[in-house]
């Protein structure tokens, strides 16, 4: 093993050993190597007459460029042509901790991770099972997840996904079904891999503060009695909160210093919280219970996950992370995103209103849905396949078929004053398929 990967692990290991136990091989292996970068950096200080170790081209000071390039780049080139660590921009990090901490109080005391940088939030997740997820480890995932779960833990590494029902029959999050299903793992394997999405990607559905709660004693129920728990929350529609059924905040929060024996890690970013999907930015944080100062093990553990962005993708954006990075300093930008929620809200309201319809509850039921970009209907006469494929062949209308009952609509995607019209549409294929169907 690389002798920086030991340092690291020592580290670790002193200040909490089952954060350490919870590592990949991988992760235990992962290391940011000092080499160049530190060569580098011993340059900038001291090198006054040529510096001949930066791995880009200059000109005149400033990063080599391109006019053709800089006319469509409102960011100086340093800020934006230039390499950005492999850590992500530290101010960047900085500001998106603060804001991490301004939005979920159940952190006030406690100490999280500087964000690692990312390229987006499947990046993140790809990283994370880098450094955390041996082959043959087990995740537990509700019956109800973002399919891309199945590529970048099962296909990519090699994982295995064991499911349990998302919703009670009371309409709320099935905390006896997720109770049995952490129980049943902790017989099999002393780590404990719980990934937790709210809002959930495909339901929209956030616990209330209650179940979130109860989330939380279930979690630190398991920890007391021996098993690590790696607790992953993606929570990729952050913020987007519509009413008061709700819990406002991410359970990492809760979470986070619960127990010796519980690690969180905090999957999120700037794609649909700030609606720049295509510039790519997530972040990776860590939270967890230190015997000593939280700023050593989380060093550690930013290095070794900086070392999985070197070894990936090397680098997120520099010039992504410079167009953020000003809007989250930018003045407007509160009032800006208040305003977008409004229109997501008043979207959601309508959704609400119109499904209240009472002729809907033949052929569909409404899962409870409360917060992110989506709402699901369970059919209860038609195969949603079938569905989708007739509603676009016949009305040019697009919705997602999820397994042998659900739909997914996007209400992120359609103006509040089509939305009725919408469910009529998917309303009027249903009935064309039964009728097909000769029902
Ligand atoms: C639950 C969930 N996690 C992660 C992502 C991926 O986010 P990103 O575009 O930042 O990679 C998505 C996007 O659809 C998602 O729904």
């Amino acid at each position: 093993m690389n002798p920086i990967a030991e340092e690291l692990n020592g580290v670790i290991q002193n200040s909490n050993p089952n954060t350490y136990d919870m590592l990949s091989n991988k992760g235990k292996q992962l290391y940011f190597p000092r080499g160049i970068l530190s060569q580098g950096a011993e340059a900038k200080e001291k090198a006054f007459r040529y510096n001949a170790t930066i791995g880009i081209a200059t000109e005149g000071g400033v990063p080599m460029h391109l006019p053709s390039v800089m006319s469509s780049i409102n960011v100086d080139p340093e800020q934006s042509l230039n390499y950005a660590p492999s850590f992500g921009v530290l101010r960047l990090r900085e500001t998106w901790r603060t804001n991490i901490f301004d939005k979920n109080p159940s952190l006030s005391g406690k100490a999280v991770s500087l964000p690692i940088v990312t390229n987006g939030i499947t990046h993140g997740l790809s990283v994370t099972a880098d450094m955390w997820i041996d082959e043959g480890d087990v995740i537990l995932l509700p019956d109800k997840i973002w399919g891309n779960y199945n590529l970048i833990f099962t296909v990519l590494h090699g994982a295995k996904i064991r499911q349990y029902p998302l919703f009670s029959s009371q309409r709320g999050f099935n905390l006896n079904a997720f109770e049995d299903a952490l129980q049943k793992q902790a017989l099999d394997t002393k780590k404990i891999v719980v990934l937790l999405n709210f809002p959930n990607n495909p339901t929209g559905y956030t616990p209330t503060s209650a179940e979130g709660k109860r989330i939380q004693e279930i979690l630190i129920n398991v920890a007391e009695k021996g098993n690590n728990v790696l607790v992953l929350t993606d929570d990729a529609y952050f913020g987007l909160f519509y009413d008061d059924t709700s819990m406002k905040e991410s359970l990492f929060a809760l979470l986070t210093e619960s127990h010796p024996k519980i690690m969180t890690i905090k999957l999120d970013g700037a794609t649909k919280e700030t609606y720049v999907w295509g510039l790519r930015v997530g972040f990776i944080t860590y939270g967890t219970l230190a015997k000593d100062n939280p700023s050593d093990i989380y060093d550690a553990l930013e290095k070794k996950t900086a070392g999985a962005v070197r070894g990936s993708i090397s680098n997120d954006s520099h010039l992504s992370q410079s167009v953020i990075l000003g809007a989250l300093n930018s003045e407007n930008y509160p009032k800006e995103k208040e305003e977008k929620f409004r229109v997501m809200l008043q979207r959601v309201r309508r959704v609400k209103e119109v499904l209240a319809n009472k002729k809907y509850s033949d052929v569909w039921e409404v899962y409870p849905f409360n917060s992110g970009y989506f709402m699901c209907l369970g059919l209860k006469t038609v195969d949603p396949e079938a569905l989708r494929v007739h509603l676009l062949d016949k009305y040019g209308v697009g919705i997602i078929s999820l397994g042998k009952s659900d739909i997914r609509v996007a209400f992120s995607c359609v103006e509040e004053e089509d939305i009725t019209e919408l469910f009529d549409i998917i309303y009027q294929g249903i009935k064309d398929v039964e009728k097909a169907a000769g029902m």
